[in-house]
């Protein structure tokens, strides 16, 4: 019974839908969350002019988390309890994702999770989240991309490995690639820690260059990426770091300048792929906002056409409906490839490999899984 009431408390009972989104609009990722909001709006803008969907107009509820955990946790009992919101989306960090994952959970509140990319979010120990999706890829395969391409195309023998301790996201894609990289032969020589908001990482460099590597694996998010770029150099360190999609920001070369020339790292999307529906998508971007958009954005985008997709195909509005409708997406055509969900909700698309050459990020090359 609890379970009804719960159910038929959905905002869709009224003449609008309203969508939730927890991102982190202020603090120190708070481009994450800036961006993400304004491709969920735009996506939902277009479908407000198409009628909206089943006669209703859609809105977006958007609550800050500030970057913390907890703060998600309550905005995510908010949209559900408060706002009725019929999808929540976000988080991007996985640990803020985890934080509500069980939230969303407990309600049967579909969360769909644009950029969170650590296994854990959807799949709870070996069980499947019901109302948990995600449309980015996850971080075995992001680390494997990485692992083959250091081993193979970079011809690289000797990594060291430098990882963000309270980030769920960095601890596991450090030890996916380890996993891989470690089958194609190559060595892991040194592994060193920080936490996510230190600016010294000295102490951790210095332990690393006594070991030589040929390259640094630094599976963190830009700020911290920056600064240990920049302080390898000053080290005398010239081998190449390596990362991730935490990587890419405008913040990356503005703090890097220029330190992270050679570096590579995997991504989700590049605005320089010439496919059509990528071009289509930056141009509209570009004519709503002024500026190309960002990795964060075009998932955001995509989250959201999928969500609409969903909404309309859904028998009713309400959770378990859409949750169905998510599950049954098929062959939808997103600017970041195509999106299905495999049996743990997770989409089955390709990675990007991109390099750093003059400050400045280079697509070089696609990989399927
Ligand atoms: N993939 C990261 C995580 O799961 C989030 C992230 C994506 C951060 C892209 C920055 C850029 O935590």
């Amino acid at each position: 019974a609890a379970q009804a009431a719960a159910e038929t408390k959905l905002s869709s009972a009224g003449s609008t839908i309203v969508l939730g989104h927890v991102g982190s609009l202020t603090g120190n990722e708070a481009t994450f969350g800036q961006s993400s909001d304004r491709g969920f709006k735009l996506a939902i803008d277009e479908q407000n002019t198409k009628g909206g969907i089943k006669g209703k107009k859609i809105e977006l509820k958007t609550l800050d988390d500030q970057g913390k955990p907890e703060e998600a946790a309550v905005a995510a009992i908010r949209l559900a309890t408060q706002d009725h919101v019929s999808v929540i989306f976000g988080e991007v960090a996985s640990t803020r994702s985890l934080a509500m994952a069980p939230v969303a959970e407990s309600n049967h509140i579909p969360m769909i999770t644009h950029m969170s990319t650590n296994p854990k979010v959807t799949k709870d120990g070996d069980k499947t989240r019901q109302y948990v999706f995600r449309t980015c890829f996850i971080d075995p395969f992001q680390g494997t991309v990485m692992a083959k391409f250091t081993r193979e195309n970079l011809k690289i023998d000797k990594v060291a490995i430098l990882r963000d301790v309270g980030s769920d996201y960095s601890v596991g894609l450090a030890q996916f690639f380890t996993g891989t990289y470690k089958n194609l032969g190559g060595a892991i020589v040194a592994e060193q820690s920080y936490k996510s908001g230190d600016q010294d990482f000295k102490a951790q460099l210095t332990a690393i260059k006594g070991k030589n590597p040929d390259a640094i694996y630094v599976p963190g998010y830009y700020t911290e990426v920056a600064l240990i770029a920049r302080q390898a150099r000053e080290l005398g360190l010239k081998q190449p770091l390596l990362g991730g999609d935490g990587w890419p920001s405008d913040k990356l070369f503005e703090i890097a300048k220029g330190a992270l020339d050679g570096s590579y790292y995997s991504g989700h999307y590049s605005e320089e792929n010439p496919a059509p529906v990528v071009q289509e998508f930056v141009a509209k971007y570009k004519t709503a906002y002024g500026t190309v958009p960002d990795a964060w954005a075009t998932l955001a985008y995509d989250t959201a056409r999928l969500t609409v997709s969903a909404l309309e195909r859904a028998k009713e509005l309400t959770g378990p409906a859409i949750r169905d409708a998510l599950e049954q997406t098929k062959d939808f055509t997103g600017v970041t490839g195509a999106i299905a969900f495999d049996a743990d909700h997770n989409p089955i698309k390709p990675a990007a490999v991109l390099g750093i050459e003059k400050n400045k990020s280079k697509f070089a090359s696609t990989v399927n899984p």
